[in-house]
């Protein structure tokens, strides 16, 4: 495991920007699993920054988004699809025809993570998955419990995450209850995972996905065994981590 630890949200937002722009500057036609959430906007800002000044190109790079809520209209303000727009398709030479989610409009959810697995393999598997973790140590959607051979199902949502998904726009009723996920073992056939965390508020869960026993409880914490797994964490986020110099030594 690769652990960059940054003095702020900024920093994070920087380092982990830089990180993509390296890999798609390596490789044009990468494979991107995007994540959503509020961790990852401040990385798609600096990423944006890095388009407008000429020194990353899109045009080539194949991206599947981690999750997306199961029938919701693409302009429901909770749509990832709308979110990668908002904070990354739009402001960028990105070619749509190479951006995947999910679908949500058909009925047959396991026709659609089927087509949703198959794509991905055709296109020679995920290269680089960004993730964030969920208060709970989710992954994409992938809830406490879930088994370690799940590939991209429907899963139902936790309570708890409805309820962290509502905002101000959206009531808690209107929060969908299901979403269709990358399970955990396609997430963990990604070649390179790059996980983010920010805020005091993921501290301890942090520290049990990373230093605490590999546990269905915490998903997040299958990621220790990441053959190529970089985590970027800002300085709150990384604060209840112990034996720093133990953790860095597994680089
Ligand atoms: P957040 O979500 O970035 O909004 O905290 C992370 C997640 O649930 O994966």
């Amino acid at each position: 495991m690769q652990l960059q630890i940054t003095n702020d949200y900024r920093g994070l937002s920087r380092a982990a920007a830089r990180i993509m722009a390296q890999r798609i500057l390596t490789k044009p036609n990468l494979v991107l699993g995007l994540a959503t959430g509020k961790t990852p906007i401040g990385m798609y800002e600096e990423l944006v920054a890095l388009y407008r000044q000429g020194l990353v190109d899109f045009s080539s790079l194949v991206t599947f988004n981690v999750d997306e809520f199961f029938a919701i209209p693409v302009d429901h303000p909770l749509s990832y699809h709308h979110y990668m727009e908002e904070h990354l398709f739009q402001h960028v030479n990105i070619n749509s025809r190479n951006t995947h989610f999910p679908s949500t409009t058909v009925s047959d959810a396991n026709a659609v993570c089927r087509e949703y697995e198959r794509r991905i393999q055709a296109h020679g598997g995920i290269d680089l998955q960004i993730l964030g973790i969920g208060h709970n140590g989710h992954i994409g959607f992938n809830e406490p419990g879930s088994d370690w051979g799940t590939t991209t199902r429907l899963v139902t949502l936790t309570e708890e995450t409805r309820a962290r998904l509502a905002n101000r726009d959206v009531s808690l009723t209107e929060v969908p209850r299901q979403a269709i996920t990358l399970g955990i073992k396609t997430i963990m056939h990604a070649k390179e995972i790059l996980l983010l965390a920010s805020g005091r508020e993921k501290a301890m869960i942090v520290r049990q996905a990373l230093q605490g026993p590999v546990s269905t409880d915490i998903p997040a914490s299958i990621l220790q065994l990441h053959p190529r797994l970089t985590v970027v964490l800002d300085r709150d986020a990384a604060k209840e981590l112990n034996d720093l110099d133990d953790l860095r030594r597994l680089e």
